[in-house]
């Protein structure tokens, strides 16, 4: 059912509280429909291949590592081994490493410290029950606010982005992947316009059209707002879950020495990642055990014969958990 639910875009559309749109704004590739909606997904998939997700891995780990110098210089300098309130900086972690892999180098440590301290603010801005218009000093006006800043960074991140692709860039990010798409499909386009033929034109796996920086950056922030509090709410059941079994915990770094011939330098590939059988269990284990997304909402858009014997009415919620 659940399945059937999530694969009838022609039936249902996400429903989110009111001021969702308002912070992600109305013309947000989320909740567009048909070609609109197409045109920005044919443009993302390729962003998260398996191919993809290995250059992303090395700004990922030297995140880690900056962190993690970090918590030994906290506990071993600052709190001189007494126990220390560490969920603060997991969060700032889990932010840094999400805005790393999204728009690379092109955002300054500050404005990463920023984005994870008001995120606060667009989490309780989302709540389920909240006033439709945004009135001065409530949630939800500082929760726009604060989405307003992230999205005036990522527009920044954007601008930052194409000068960087044009001039011939490496790929170190989410944004530069997708902006080398754009300035392959813009090249095609103007050998078409030339003249040239399609065969020798180069045509690109994927032609996109141009995204404005601020549509840009909207996007990059959908992937914010999901990867935030989902991978933090998984994280934290890990940590929770290991703390609770040092046994597992034993097992999972065995696994990560041994898969390094013992020496922890190795740096992270998505070969030894797919190599790591135990730990892989472990993430899906946490992941089944305590989801961290409970339930998808939906709303149903026209009359959806769901079975042989039920059909759900057109303005019904669809929900599946
Ligand atoms: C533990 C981590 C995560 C979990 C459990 C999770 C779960 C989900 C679920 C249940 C949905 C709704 C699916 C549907 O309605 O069909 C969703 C949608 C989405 N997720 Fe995640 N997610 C996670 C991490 C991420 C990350 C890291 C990103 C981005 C880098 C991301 C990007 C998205 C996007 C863009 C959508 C909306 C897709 C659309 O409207 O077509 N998620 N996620």
């Amino acid at each position: 059912m659940a399945r059937k639910v999530f694969n009838a875009p022609a039936y249902v559309k996400p429903c989110v509280v009111d001021v969702a749109q308002k912070l992600l704004r109305p013309t947000n590739w989320v909740f567009l429909d048909g070609k609109a909606h197409v045109d920005y997904r044919k443009g993302l998939n390729g962003l998260f291949t398996r191919q993809a997700l290995g250059t992303y891995l090395p700004g990922q780990e030297e995140v880690y590592y900056q962190y993690f110098e970090k918590f030994l210089k906290i506990s071993q300098e600052e709190h001189k081994g007494q126990p220390t309130p560490f969920m603060p900086h997991f969060r700032e972690l889990m932010c840094a490493v999400s805005c790393r892999t999204f728009v690379g180098h092109y955002i300054s440590e500050e404005a990463v410290k920023k984005i994870a301290d008001d995120y606060y603010l667009i989490t309780a801005a989302l709540e389920l029950v909240n006033f439709p218009i945004i009135l001065p000093f409530t949630k939800t006006w500082y929760g726009k606010k604060a989405s307003d800043m992230v999205l005036d960074e990522f527009s920044k991140c954007a601008a930052k982005s194409k000068v960087r692709m044009a001039a011939g860039g490496s790929v170190t990010c989410i944004l530069d992947g997708w902006v080398k798409s754009m300035i392959e499909s813009e090249n095609y386009r103007q050998k078409i316009a030339k003249g040239i033929s399609v065969d020798d034109a180069g045509k690109p796996d994927v032609v996109l059209r141009e995204f404005t920086d601020f549509e840009i950056s909207q996007t990059l922030f959908t992937f914010l707002f999901a990867s935030q509090d989902a991978t933090s709410s998984a994280s934290t059941w890990l940590f929770q879950l290991m703390a609770d079994r040092p046994e597992i915990l034993d097992r999972l770094r065995e696994e990560n020495l041994s898969l390094r011939n013992g020496d922890r330098s190795v740096p992270l590939s998505m070969d030894l990642l797919e190599n790591m059988k135990f730990t892989r269990a472990v993430v899906k284990e946490t992941l089944r055990y305590r989801p961290p997304v409970l339930m998808v909402p939906y709303l149903v858009k026209k009359d959806f014969p769901i079975t042989d014997t039920y059909t759900i009415p057109k303005g019904a919620y669809a929900c599946p958990a």
